[in-house]
């Protein structure tokens, strides 16, 4: 066993989506989102991944969406989680391109308390797109702080801390092709 191997035995307690499971579920949010925009005759989508942990889960989402569209990315700042003082969210660096008038899908990998979402969202509206939806791969609804309710969701998990396809603890996990917990003594 490598060091790689044993860090990743140590430190998951458990795979909670394989790649069969993710797999499985990406292609039917694709479903929805393909039926959704198909009917609406778009000519083009602008799909907005937030960086960095929905890179995994909205490059393997294009490939199944048979739809005109084009991607971009925006990061912005995290405000201090677990305290009630955050501000607004900052952009670090903003989408390359207008959105008004435009149709957006913002690709997150997980919506927590919603702060990170309300921000953006209210960024992203005000620059008047056509449509604005959210697409998640995971929604923890019991640790929700503000109305938000994603477009599209993959899974609802319970409160867990979860790694791989693309989120992460300590920019770490990230590339796991699974998503599994975390023990509560590798983050504690
Ligand atoms: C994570 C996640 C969301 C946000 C969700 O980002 O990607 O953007 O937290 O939490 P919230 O609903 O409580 O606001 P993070 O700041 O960990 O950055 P990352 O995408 O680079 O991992």
């Amino acid at each position: 066993m490598n060091s790689w191997e044993k860090q990743l035995e140590t430190n998951i307690a458990e795979v909670l989506f394989d790649e069969a499971a993710l797999s499985q579920r990406v292609r039917e949010i694709a479903q929805q989102i393909n039926a959704d925009y198909q009917a609406l005759d778009i000519d083009e989508l602008v799909v907005v991944g937030v960086l960095r942990g929905s890179v995994v889960f909205m490059s393997d989402l294009i490939r199944q969406l048979q739809l005109p569209l084009t991607i971009d990315f925006i990061a912005i700042s995290s405000y201090a989680k677990g305290t009630h003082t955050s501000g607004m969210v900052r952009i670090l660096k903003d989408i390359g391109a207008p959105i008004t008038d435009k149709h957006v899908l913002v690709i997150e990998d997980i919506v927590d308390s919603g702060l990170t979402m309300q921000h953006l969202f209210a960024l992203l509206q005000a620059r008047a797109p056509r449509s604005l939806k959210l697409c998640t791969l995971l929604d923890k609804p019991s640790r929700r702080q503000v109305d938000i309710t994603p477009d599209y969701r993959g899974f609802e998990i319970p409160d867990v801390f979860v790694v791989g396809y693309g989120l992460d603890f300590a920019d770490q996990y990230r590339q796991l092709p699974y998503i599994g917990t975390l023990k509560p003594e590798a983050y504690q």
